[in-house]
């Protein structure tokens, strides 16, 4: 891989390894299974796949609460496991992209155990407050999920901050020591063959030392919030918390630290200021790019589409996606389910201004199963039950076949496998009109036609975006109406007679 650099705009596949194919029997999805389909993720049309975290954790955030940045959980394989699926990958010309989770650790990391302990060496790794002189929290600062982002500890009779659940303690990546560790963790993974990376809550990392109180959002600020105010996360103005003042300028650490020809993606999670964000990120070369949450949680419509497009001056750095390990599957959510509309989504991918992420299993129109409470492990999930975002139901396993456990696992899955008959990966590979076979053909579309992802000029008019590129002129349609095209299309997701159907694109090439 290493001697051709990354396409400006990359299609990533994401793949959460618990939940795509299981080698063992254990009914949990290892880093074998990966490597065993990755022909298959290569021939529909990828750059690059991301793995989610496969670390050692004690699963309090599905993986996300890392216990140590450099082994492979044992329960998914071992190093040596993984230098395979690299060079497997780069043998099928895919690129390996990893999660690093660097704004915390898991409480079990012994990091966090020396530090509670107050050894001198990790006294300040994390960050510790004192509380005021009444006990109560340093400040008014709330986690992402909803509840208050301090937790006390008895042995150092402080608090500790946290942007997520208890379980995940921040870093203190104002520390030295802490930047020569997350310095020696990509290197590590670096000489390991992996050619990119993906920075979980990347505007997470940095907050203002003073630790002031956030300002309540005006409503002006409110009304940028992606998705539903259902946290009170989204009541605050994040003016203190998320990376102030010079936060954006510590993305040149990670730059460095990365390595040259590395392709860094930030997460955005930042509620009220998404993609100024992510704009500030991608200026000057920090991260090659970076995703906001909008498009998903405002349910794809062409109002969300352009509104990403009217606050950005940059959307080729931008990662555009529809679906994640952390949100409810969008073809049930924000489509009608039917393979039509998974169709319309992924030629909205395909022919999207920047990157592109894929979450794996989008590619068989896959329509969120719903999961018992008794099954469900997340933390945001089962804080908000039943009302939740729904992010374990998208981490349900991959079909790969049809009948007892789906080709994923010989023994008992650790989700239940809902899935319908006959929408399986083996099912779909040899029907034409599968919407399997439309990514395929879409990607190979946007990989042969459409390298200039150049946006020349773009319009929003209804439901109806029309964005034009050096060589392509697109159209999609989010109503329900038709609308009068001109001529044949080189690419549709529905059949175009004179007019393009409600809920459809196409792309014309010049
Ligand atoms: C990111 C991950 C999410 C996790 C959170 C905390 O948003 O995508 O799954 O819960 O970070 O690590």
């Amino acid at each position: 891989m290493p001697d051709r650099p990354w396409p400006a705009a990359p299609v990533i596949y994401q793949i959460y390894p618990r939940s795509f194919r299981d080698t063992t029997g254990s009914g949990t999805g290892d880093l074998n299974g990966i490597t065993s389909k990755l022909e298959f993720v290569a021939d529909l049309g990828v750059d690059a796949i991301w793995l989610s975290p496969f670390y050692p954790s004690p699963m309090k955030d599905g993986g996300y609460d890392i216990a140590d940045h450099m082994e492979v959980h044992p329960a998914l394989g071992t190093l040596g496991d993984f230098d395979h699926l690299v060079a497997r990958a780069h043998d099928l010309g895919v690129r390996v992209m990893i999660d690093q989770v660097f704004n915390h650790t898991s409480t079990e990391a012994p990091w966090f155990k020396r530090s509670v302990a107050r050894d001198p060496v990790y006294d300040d790794y994390y960050v510790w407050a004192d509380p005021k002189p009444d006990g109560t929290q340093p400040n008014n600062w709330l986690s992402q999920f909803g509840p208050p982002a301090w937790t006390w500890n008895h042995k150092r009779r402080q608090y500790y901050f946290h942007n997520f659940t208890s379980d995940q303690p921040s870093l203190n990546l104002r520390n030295a020591d802490v930047q020569a560790e997350l310095k020696q963790i990509m290197q590590f993974w670096r000489d390991r063959g992996v050619d990119g990376f993906r920075i979980d809550a990347v505007t997470s990392l940095l907050f203002d030392p003073s630790l002031k109180d956030n300002p309540p959002a005006t409503p002006e600020v409110r009304d940028k919030v992606s998705g539903e105010n259902f946290v009170p996360y989204t009541y605050q103005d994040h003016a203190h918390d998320i990376l102030p003042g010079d936060g954006v300028d510590y993305i040149q650490n990670l730059r460095d630290w990365a390595g040259e020809g590395a392709f860094l993606i930030g997460e955005v999670t930042s509620g009220n200021k998404s993609v100024d964000l992510a704009c500030r990120l991608v200026a000057d070369g920090g991260m090659s790019a970076a995703y906001t949450t909008d498009l998903p949680e405002k349910k794809a419509t062409a109002a969300a589409y352009a509104d990403i497009l009217d606050r950005s001056d940059d959307p080729g750095h931008l990662g555009w996606w529809l679906s994640s390990h952390d949100q409810t599957r969008h073809l049930g959510k924000a489509g009608d389910g039917s393979a039509r509309e998974a169709r319309f989504f992924a030629l909205l991918l395909a022919t999207a201004p920047g990157s592109v992420l894929i979450y794996q299993g989008e590619e068989l129109g896959l329509v969120q199963p719903a999961l018992p409470k008794a099954a469900v492990t997340d933390p945001l999930d089962l804080l908000y039950w039943p009302d939740g975002p729904g992010r374990e139901g998208a981490r349900v396993p991959y079909p790969w076949a049809e009948g007892g456990n789906r080709g994923f696992t010989t023994g008992a899955p650790w989700l239940p496998m809902d899935w319908p008959e006959g929408i399986s990966a083996s099912v779909q590979h040899i029907d034409k009109g599968s919407v399997l076979n439309f990514y395929r053909d879409a990607l190979a579309f946007r990989r042969a036609s459409m390298q200039d992802l150049t946006l020349r000029h773009w319009e929003r008019d209804g439901d109806v975006i029309r964005l034009s590129y050096p060589a392509a002129y697109v159209v999609l349609n989010f109503g329900a109406e038709a609308v009068e095209v001109e001529g044949a299309a080189d690419l549709s997701s529905d059949r175009i007679d004179g007019t393009l159907p409600g809920r459809a694109g196409a792309v014309w090439l010049r």
